[in-house]
């Protein structure tokens, strides 16, 4: 199997299975207790199907998007995520390259291990600075700061990690960042020599937003359940949120918001977008798939500020029904960090052109020039 016979969402996977010692695949792959959120994500977009229209003259079709006043030239984006570089040496530099090359935003994570200054200086499409309240002051406001200096176009602050989600995929590998070489790991590290001999001749992987304020991560391996339950501040509210908000005092969405009471309490704080998100299901077990929730959310606030759907997007037509519903764009982790680990940039960028494409082909076949043409008429629920 190579990068040139990789045509979805699956074949990254699988390709992303042969290359990663299995606790960091597995970091990737894994969710919450027994997965149901996780596998609901991406059947919840079963439950409706798509009734094209025909004779629409669709010879060329604009699929851009406009979301916290930046134009998106596709209206799928690459959702901040942890540890890239453990997934391949170049990491973030890889995503935020390909993300410019398709001129879709890319969000750095907190927990990224290459610096908003360094991706500030790199690319110049939109870029997103996921934030997680921690414990620390200090650090919260250095990472403000410091995303502000780097001319972060949003903050996204999450919500849905107040405490560690029970991933017991990550406690049966002992997965920890930094990756803890135990008699068991060692034998999951050897059986993948590239990984292990890139990982070695790399620099060693960082944490730069953290570490000058926390061990935990860079020099104290720790697994990411335990780094939320024990360094984020879970006394976090509402008042904390906007505080946030002021101080950072750019574009600003919560993300993680899955009801309609707290998307209204979004728009009364002045965020002016929410990512509806289960975290892509590594948190509560049980609870509702974004696309479910998607539309009453629309229904209060899609007037008043952006709303994005994120999680369980595989395909582009699962693009189109979020669209449909009324979200502004769509957003995914897993989908380019497969690609990602597959094969640096050129597999990231592989995926975001056959998610491009995908789009592409879809509204055409679905006769929508722009994606202000879908709609709730052109979706029907089973
Ligand atoms: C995770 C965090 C780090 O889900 O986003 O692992």
């Amino acid at each position: 199997m190579s990068l040139a016979s990789c045509r979805n969402f699956k074949d990254f996977r699988a390709l992303a299975r042969r290359r990663l010692p299995s606790p960091i695949f597995h970091y990737i792959d894994g969710a919450a207790d027994d997965e149901v959120t996780y596998r609901r994500n991406t059947e919840a977009y079963e439950t409706c199907d798509l009734v094209p229209s025909v004779l629409a003259g669709v010879e060329t079709v604009d699929m851009s998007t406009t979301i916290f006043g930046k134009k998106l030239a596709m209206p799928l984006y690459c959702a901040p995520t942890a540890l890239q570089r453990l997934f391949h040496p170049d990491g973030e530099r890889a995503v935020a390259r390909a993300a410019q090359k398709y001129g879709t935003m890319f969000g750095v994570s907190s927990l990224g291990t290459v610096s908003v200054e360094e991706i500030g200086a790199m690319i110049d499409t939109p870029k997103m600075f996921q934030f997680y309240f921690h414990k620390d002051r200090g650090l919260n406001d250095s990472m403000i700061e410091r995303a502000k200096a780097a001319q972060f176009d949003v903050m996204a602050l999450t919500v849905d990690t107040i405490t560690g989600g029970n991933r017991e995929r990550d406690l049966h590998t002992g997965f920890t960042s930094p990756p803890r070489l135990t008699f068991k790991s060692l034998f999951s590290f050897a059986a993948r020599p590239r990984w292990a001999v890139n990982y070695l001749i790399h620099p060693k992987m960082e944490l730069p937003h953290l570490q000058e304020h926390v061990q935990e991560g860079t020099n104290l391996a720790t697994s990411i359940g335990s780094y939320f339950s024990t360094m984020l501040d879970q006394s976090m509210s509402w008042k904390d949120a906007e505080a946030i908000r002021a101080k950072w005092g750019g574009h600003f969405a919560l993300k993680g918001v899955m009801s309609v009471a707290d998307a209204r309490r979004a728009v009364d704080i002045g965020c002016t977008g929410i990512m509806v998100s289960n975290h892509g299901g590594r948190q509560l077990d049980g609870s509702r798939s974004p696309f479910d929730q998607l539309a009453e959310i629309v229904d209060a606030v899609g007037d008043k500020i952006d709303v994005i759907c994120e999680g369980g997007i595989q395909r582009g037509s699962h693009v189109l029904k979020a669209l449909s519903l009324g979200a502004k764009a769509c957003s995914g982790g897993r989908l380019y960090l497969y690609a990602l680990a597959a094969a640096g940039q050129p597999g990231v960028e592989r995926a975001l052109g056959l998610m491009r494409d995908e789009i592409e082909r879809d509204m055409k076949l679905m006769g929508a020039r722009s994606v202000g043409d879908l709609n709730r008429g052109n979706l029907r629920f089973r």
